[in-house]
């Protein structure tokens, strides 16, 4: 495929909002105050904001310059820039990672589907913590209800990214994000003016160092990926429409600053209500589901907040959705030649299968566990603390140590025309430090490291 025939974003500010809409999704808002939750609050931010400036932002700018300078999906950019190697095995790597993603993913995208449904026949409202609670519970463990969101969410997926890259993805991003991080900010208002608030501001706030483990570092280094949406080549894929004038340090600077923050109002929002009400804040996936709606009840007409907050949660959740979906789709329809509608099919028919049996393993398939988990968390786990650091580390050795500094640093300042000020440290993190360190967090909790030491004791 020609570099002139591939379609770019509109505009500059489309880039960073597109980029952004990919990036900030259902991993800040869900999944970022469940895991700070059950990894003992703010010692579990400090190393969250250690594995960003140390490993996301370097493996973020690394993936920008694969993408833009190949041209291609997460698979082909590898064959294009070094034909005939195994390297193309990170592209591979990612294209799965997709497909499992979205098979969690869509679920609890479902879930923001129901709460819609229930704001809108005002069954929200008037229910006390226990209530939203017990529904949920019961909710998410049934059969035909959570299958059927789930399988609604993956079709509007399958609609957008049919429609094209352009007009869907770059739309739906200009309105909505700025709007969610609005409401985040109201709600965050709302939500630390409730009493016994300082204890949630505390608990995500002030370290406890005690609490740190590896697996509470795995689980960090894993929730930066899965946040910036690195290490899987989803933002090769994005870059690989940016334009030739892309600022590429700057662009990803800013959406990791944006994600970033983000998460962090998700925590604002949800911590101080967690603790004025009583949820346990260990409680896991359904966190922000059982929280939330405690907060919107204390609003005035709280079912129009809950309906709006959804409905931009959703559309949050979309923006992401479409992003995974693309990196799929982009790999079957560019590498088999395939028509983009039809390579498309395919992916959503895998991911739908993927989201039934997790969204079942809430309930009904509870009993059956991977390694100890459900089908849902196996997901998860593998992605999040395997596929995404794993692809992360191998990109920055592709990179670092196979591609020559002077073309890297060329399209990294497009051809010298914006200045990268740090590109020394840049490379100096991505070619050694982010390596090692995922290596050794690797180690750490494989239990490996433990027994090395023993070694020489
Ligand atoms: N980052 C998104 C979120 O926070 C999810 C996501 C979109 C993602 N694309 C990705 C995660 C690629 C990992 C890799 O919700």
């Amino acid at each position: 495929m020609s570099t002139k025939k591939r379609v770019t974003f509109g505009s500059k500010l489309g880039v960073v909002l597109a980029t952004v809409g990919c990036a900030v999704g259902l991993g800040n808002i869900w999944r970022f105050p469940y895991m700070t939750g059950a990894n003992g609050g703010a010692a579990f931010l400090l190393i969250y904001f250690v594995c960003i400036i140390c490993l996301g932002l370097p493996v973020m700018i690394t993936e920008f310059f694969i993408g833009r300078k190949s041209r291609r999906n997460a698979a082909g950019a590898f064959k294009v820039m070094a034909p005939g190697t195994k390297w193309s095995l990170i592209g591979y790597n990612g294209v799965f990672a997709a497909f499992f993603i979205l098979g969690f993913y869509n679920v609890v995208a479902g879930w923001t589907l129901e709460y819609i449904y229930q704001a809108l026949t005002n069954s929200l409202s008037g229910k006390s913590a226990e209530e939203f609670q017990r529904d949920f519970t019961l909710f998410s463990s049934g059969i035909f209800r959570p299958i059927f969101w789930t399988v609604l969410f993956g079709v509007m997926t399958h609609v957008i990214i049919v429609s094209g890259v352009k007009k869907g993805i770059e739309r739906a991003s200009k309105i909505m994000m700025p709007l969610l991080f609005l409401f985040l900010v109201i709600l965050c208002v709302r939500s630390v003016t409730l009493p016994d608030a300082s204890k949630g501001l505390e608990f995500l706030f002030k370290p406890d160092f005690s609490k740190i483990n590896s697996s509470v570092v795995l689980s960090a280094m894993g929730q930066a990926f899965f946040s910036l949406s690195i290490g899987m080549g989803c933002l090769i894929t994005y870059s690989s429409y940016f334009g030739k004038d892309t600022n590429l340090q700057k662009t990803a600077l800013e959406v990791t600053i944006l994600d970033t923050l983000v998460a962090i109002l998700a925590g604002v929002m949800i911590f101080p209500a967690v603790f004025s009400f009583g949820i346990e804040p260990t409680a896991g996936p359904e966190l922000v589901f059982i929280t939330l709606p405690n907060v919107f009840n204390q609003l005035p007409m709280g079912g129009l907040w809950s309906l709006i907050f959804f409905i931009l949660l959703g559309v949050a959740a979309l923006t992401s959705t479409i992003s995974l979906h693309e990196v799929a789709t982009a790999y079957v329809h560019e590498e088999y030649h395939m028509l983009r509608s039809r390579a498309a099919l395919w992916v959503s028919v895998g991911v739908l299968i993927l989201g039934v049996f997790s969204s079942l393993s809430m309930g009904i398939l509870k009993e059956y566990t991977i390694f100890g988990l459900t089908f849902f968390d196996f997901l998860d786990y593998i992605t999040a603390k395997i596929m995404l650091p794993l692809g992360g580390m191998m990109i920055c050795i592709y990179v670092g140590f196979r591609v020559d500094r002077k073309i890297l640093k060329a399209e990294l300042t497009n051809e010298g025309t914006t200045p990268f000020y740090f590109f020394n440290t840049y490379a100096f993190f991505m070619k050694y430090i982010a390596p090692i360190a995922i290596g050794l967090i690797f180690l750490n909790e494989l239990g490996l490291i433990k027994i090395i030491q023993g070694f020489f004791e």
